[in-house]
């Protein structure tokens, strides 16, 4: 059993700055938050941030000559900064605000792959992709005739890296997009290296950052990267924004996604001329207080470390898969916890994840059950659905304990 006093992180400090933490969601039973791969709680200083600045400072950004807009405008691009140093970009221009990870990667498809793509093209993705990753480019590949290659999974739930170096040398790959943390298995995937194939093979990389910018430090220049997406909601941030980096040479070269107001320079009844970066993608009134949300988050997790919060969740993941190894009837998916991070995802039996979930939510346990919006993930492994644990900064080995008991509970209510 894994050492779990060595967490760097004081778990009852962090939790206090959690209130949705401390409350019963059952007679007797105390929220065990366990679904923070859908969605991460918020501390109290993003909540105060955005409250703060409802209080003091809203108004619109970039347009009134006013002391309240010059404060919108201000935290509205002051986050901009917080967050090109978290993922450290090589300018704010390459940080466009979106509503979230799907947004972004569909301004992708939209805009660069719309102009980029067409027959004789192949875009590579795997099999590990959530639907946001596999839809864009298939609605996109239907208009625009190119091929879609999915690099396949392994039994222990790894990218194929052979079959993947196979379909750079073979075929005229234009775009690789690959998920960072898969967020049904946990799987880390060598990006830095499947970067640098693809690159060497003349295709631009897209990362899924939605389950890993929230756990780890990622460094978009040390990766070079082309693109990337994330949400502020898994990352203590709130709902409602999300990011796309791109090189900034990218995104001058691509056509705007959305038209509208700021994102242009001139407007004439005849034609519009499009605004700097990153201005050029952020058409109409755009999420103010959520952007400031989001500056708190990175605020708060830079305070505690990514390092930190990822030393935190691998002990916590090494605990889980222990434990929950014990319990009779239970099946594992993915990776061993040394190459994983974040999430313990399960079936028990025959008994549907749904059920499972429910049961466990009588006993206050918050797991996520169903397919995870990644189908053919679960396909590969000839499952309909799973149940999923997933882990933050919050989260204790007695959740993880909780979270058994709760199983035990469940397999005793059905007989098991
Ligand atoms: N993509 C989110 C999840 O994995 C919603 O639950």
């Amino acid at each position: 059993m894994t050492d779990v006093k060595t967490s760097p992180l004081n778990i009852d400090a962090i939790r206090t700055d959690f209130p949705i933490l401390n409350q019963e969601v059952h007679p007797g039973k105390r929220v065990v938050f366990l679904d923070s791969a859908a969605s991460s709680q918020k501390p109290r200083q993003v909540i105060d941030a955005m409250s703060d600045y409802y209080e003091t400072s809203h108004a619109n950004v970039h347009r009134g000559i006013h002391v309240l807009s010059e404060r919108a405008t201000n935290g509205y691009e002051g986050a901009r900064v917080k967050v090109k140093e978290f993922i450290n970009a090589a300018s704010s221009r390459e940080i466009i605000y979106t509503r979230n990870t799907t947004e972004s990667i569909n301004l992708v498809s939209y805009t660069w792959g719309r102009t980029n793509l067409g027959p004789g093209d192949v875009v590579v993705l795997t099999e590990m992709e959530h639907h946001s990753n596999i839809v864009p480019w298939q609605m996109l590949a239907a208009e625009r005739g190119f091929t879609i290659r999915y690099v396949p999974v392994t039994d222990s739930g790894e990218l194929d890296l052979d079959a993947y170096a196979a379909l750079l040398r073979d075929e005229p790959v234009k775009l690789v997009g690959v998920v960072h943390v898969s967020n049904m298995l946990g799987t880390v995937n060598p990006v830095e290296d499947m970067i640098a194939q693809a690159h060497t093979a003349g295709a631009l990389f897209l990362l899924d950052g939605a389950q890993s910018v929230p756990h780890l430090a990622v460094d978009v220049q040390a990766l070079d990267v082309d693109f990337m997406a994330f949400s502020a909601h898994k990352m203590a941030g709130p709902t409602g924004i999300g990011v796309l980096y791109g090189k900034r040479a990218l995104l001058e070269a691509m056509p705007p996604f959305l038209g509208g107001g700021d994102m242009i320079k001139r407007v004439t009844l005849e034609g519009s001329t499009w605004n700097t970066l990153p201005h050029k993608f952020e058409a109409g009134t755009p999420s103010i207080a959520e952007a400031i949300g989001l500056g708190a988050a990175v605020d708060y997790l830079r305070g505690v470390g990514m390092d930190n919060v990822l030393a935190h969740e691998r002990i916590l993941v090494h605990y889980a898969l222990d434990r929950l190894a014990e319990v009779p009837g239970l099946t594992l998916y993915g990776p061993d916890a040394d190459r994983r991070n974040g999430v313990a995802t399960f079936t028990l039996k025959d008994m549907h994840a749904h059920d499972l979930a429910q049961l466990l939510d009588a006993e206050g346990v918050a797991i996520r059950a169903g397919h995870h919006c990644a189908m053919p993930l679960h396909q590969r492994f000839g499952i309909a659905a799973s149940a999923r644990a997933s882990f933050y900064l919050y989260n204790s080995t007695q959740d993880v304990d909780a979270l058994v008991n709760a199983i035990e509970v469940a397999r005793k209510r059905l007989g098991m």
